[in-house]
């Protein structure tokens, strides 16, 4: 796992290794008020913070995260509050140990998640549903914070649950706003180049439109606004970018809305892929062996990838009809910077000469030449 970093004052990340998924778990350190620390917060005198661990990860990730522990709250055993999004593998394998160690800790998720976290053997005494505090919300004791739980409904689980720290003004997402990594750089913040990598990740993970509008609606309402978006994996979403993103996952297809989709568009780029591939071959047999083996080897990832090949030919489209056009276009503009020009004519010709349309980000990268080149080619 790399070092952990501080988000925002008292609220800390810590990511691990992989270079294509990762995951992040979450820190926040609640601090103590100073005055009124009578009999009723006698357990916390001695301690400086109230301590809240969001999402904490998997056994590979238990070395690191007991280091990491120890550097910032003293050890496991100081911490208090143990808080899953959900109940996959990847977020709560390290829910029992966790409350095995710290003795005074409370489990707080959803009751859906409960019903199959409990599954690990944590006793019933030792959790506590999100849904059963006033309001969603926590006043965390001996402190002058409180946080929201805002519900994340389907998206991807039917409980899943949020956490809004209105102090801090970051909003804990767990999988909602996730994404693969996408701007082939280290970087704890996301940049424009993180899209492709949270568009693939919801139209994969999410079952509807209307799942993530009615999650995102939330998010809208909830005060003061939200200013950071932290997610369970990919990159923390700061500044414009949260407006931006959240209203291009407003009218994005995922899950059951692509089928749909797919039943118009992507039976036919399967068409039109096989199209432009053979005019590839045509045109440059070396570039061709090289578009297609960066094509083909995507899919020997760990994560679902947008296309899926049987031998040379691609059989099946995972994505939606513009993300699969925008991968690949952007396989030829970081692979291919000397034929570039010529590979986007291919595509285009072959997009083109099945009636499909040219999405709008891939018209403002041909030029007046390109475009005059590709009507050549359809005449
Ligand atoms: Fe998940
Ligand atoms: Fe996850």
């Amino acid at each position: 796992m790399q070092k952990v970093i501080e988000i925002v004052k008292g609220y800390y990340k810590l990511q691990s290794d992989e270079k294509d998924f990762h995951r992040n778990i979450y820190i926040r350190k609640f601090p103590i008020k100073n005055e009124g620390l009578g009999l009723l917060f006698n357990r916390f005198k001695r301690k400086q913070s109230i301590n809240m661990i969001m999402d904490p990860g998997t056994k590979l990730d238990l070395p690191r995260l007991e280091d990491t522990l120890k550097e910032l709250i003293g050890g496991l055993k100081n911490l208090d509050i143990i808080f899953v999004s959900h109940q996959d593998p990847d977020v709560s394998s390290n829910v029992l140990p966790l409350l095995m160690r710290a003795k005074n800790s409370v489990l707080i998720g959803s009751i859906d998640s409960w019903r199959l976290i409990k599954m690990y053997g944590v006793p019933r005494g030792r959790f506590k549903a999100a849904e059963s505090f006033i309001s969603s919300y926590f006043e965390i004791p001996g402190t002058n914070s409180k946080i929201y739980f805002v519900p994340a409904s389907y998206c991807h689980f039917r409980g899943a649950m949020m956490v809004y720290d209105p102090d801090t003004r970051v909003l804990f997402t767990g999988d909602f706003m996730a994404g693969l990594n996408t701007m082939n750089k280290q970087s704890v913040y996301a940049d424009e180049s993180a899209w492709p990598g949270i568009a693939l990740f919801h139209q994969i993970y999410m079952p509807s439109k209307k799942a993530l509008r009615t999650t995102i609606d939330l998010i809208r309402m909830l005060t003061p606004k939200v200013e950071i978006i932290a997610p369970q994996h990919g990159y923390v979403i700061k500044g414009e970018l949260v407006d931006e993103f959240l209203e291009r996952l407003y009218h994005l297809d995922v899950g059951v809305d692509i089928e749909d989709v797919n039943n118009v568009y992507t039976g036919r780029l399967v068409l039109a892929l096989s199209e432009f591939l053979n005019k590839v071959r045509v045109y440059n047999i070396i570039v061709h062996t090289k578009l297609l083996k960066l094509m083909k080897e995507s899919q020997t990832r760990d994560f679902t990838q947008p296309l899926v090949f049987m031998g040379d030919e691609v059989a099946k489209i995972n994505v939606g009809y513009e993300q699969a056009v925008e991968y690949i276009v952007s396989l030829i503009r970081r692979h291919f910077k000397k034929e570039e020009e010529e590979l986007l004519i291919l595509l285009n010709d072959a997009l083109v000469g099945l009636s499909l349309p040219i999405p709008q980000f891939m018209a403002s990268i041909l030029t007046e030449e390109m475009r005059k080149e590709v009507f050549k080619e359809v005449q």
